[in-house]
């Protein structure tokens, strides 16, 4: 098979970190660029040398030789670029969160199933050695179960407003900690109830920007995240902007950096390594993975599932609002 073409939808600065995968990778180039914003369309040109750019999503979506796009646009407008690029026969890889809602999730979901295209949702953490080593560790039973996996993050929040947009964005409690709503899935399996108190602390947000929410799971582990984009903080961040740590009956796990995770059991600590990597690597292992699964046919290792179960939690959540609350999750 020819190199397959890939289309950016939205040139801002997550597809900075999947373009180079692109133009590095020997069964793939960049075929087309494409963002509402002409400006970010021509930088994007400058700097990885693509031919094609515009403003128009039709136009990337109309290039032959675009075979699958990457959605880097804000949030809530994912739905329309999936569902769009679906219709067109183009595969697809999705930037996290997937959609605001469950409901958009199916949608493009099923738009995808039924128009026979790959749906990848960019979780990018499975591709991260720190973050699989953790997971083994738990599921080895090291520490015992069930786990309380605590998560602290703060810092003044994510660089563009929309990301403070309700709709749009949703603030920290879908958007970043999405991730955390994903990985607590993959490993401790289905989530069986959420509770949250938010709060806006931020002049400019419609989204609630700190709170604290807890996720329960069917399997009796929890995961507790404490989390603010709504304080200045004054420079100050909790360690690398977030700081987590896992206590079981048996022992706890903590992330003392350097390549290791620490394991602390009845007989003292354990230190565990891993194969040291960085962001660089976990977004090239996982543009292979997508470039893999459009040259072979393959379902993605994390697809709509994994993508539609994390929205799930992240709407639960959000559904609670300002009032203290809990929510069953089916
Ligand atoms: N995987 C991660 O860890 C990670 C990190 C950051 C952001 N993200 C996700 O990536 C997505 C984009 O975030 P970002 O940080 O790149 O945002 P950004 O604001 O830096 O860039 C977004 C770009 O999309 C463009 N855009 C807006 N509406 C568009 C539309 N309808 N069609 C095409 N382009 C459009 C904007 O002009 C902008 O250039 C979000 O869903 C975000 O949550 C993921």
């Amino acid at each position: 098979m020819s190199q397959i073409g890939i289309g950016f939808i939205g040139c801002g600065g997550i597809h900075r970190a999947h373009a180079p995968h692109v133009v590095e990778h020997p069964d793939a180039f960049i075929a087309c660029a494409m963002d509402v914003n002409e400006a970010a369309v021509k930088k994007h040109q400058e700097d990885y040398g693509t031919e094609c750019g515009t403003t128009e999503l039709d136009h990337l979506l109309a290039h032959d030789d675009v075979d699958a796009v990457v959605v880097c646009t804000p949030t809530g407008f994912h739905p329309d670029a999936v569902i769009a690029a679906a219709r067109a026969g183009k595969h697809v890889l999705c930037e996290k969160p997937m959609a605001m809602t469950v409901e958009k999730c199916e949608e493009m979901a099923q738009v995808c199933e039924d128009n026979g295209v790959i749906l990848q949702i960019a979780f990018v953490r499975h591709y991260c050695n720190e973050w699989l080593k953790l997971r083994e560790i738990i599921q080895d039973g090291t520490i015992g179960r069930p786990v309380v996996w605590r998560s602290v993050s703060g810092g003044s929040g994510a660089p563009t407003p929309w990301f403070f947009d309700r709709e749009i964005g949703g603030g920290p409690f879908i958007d970043g900690a999405v991730h955390n709503y994903d990985w607590a899935r993959f490993t401790f399996g289905e989530a069986s109830r959420v509770s949250a108190n938010l709060r806006k602390l931020k002049e400019a947000t419609t989204a609630w920007d700190t709170g604290t929410a807890v996720v329960d799971f069917e399997s009796g582990d929890q995961l507790i995240m404490v989390w603010s984009w709504g304080l200045p903080g004054f420079g100050y961040t909790v360690r690398a902007d977030s700081a987590h740590d896992v206590l079981g009956p048996e022992g706890a796990i903590t992330f003392p950096g350097d390549a290791k995770l620490s394991v602390r059991l009845q007989d003292g600590e354990h230190l565990v390594a891993f194969e040291p990597d960085t962001g660089a690597d976990w977004f090239r292992r996982q543009m292979a993975h997508f470039v893999e699964c459009v040259r072979t046919g393959e379902q993605p290792a994390v697809g709509a599932r994994e993508g539609i179960e994390a929205t799930r939690i992240a709407e639960a959540i959000l559904s609670i609002g300002g009032e203290p609350g809990v929510v069953a999750l089916d």
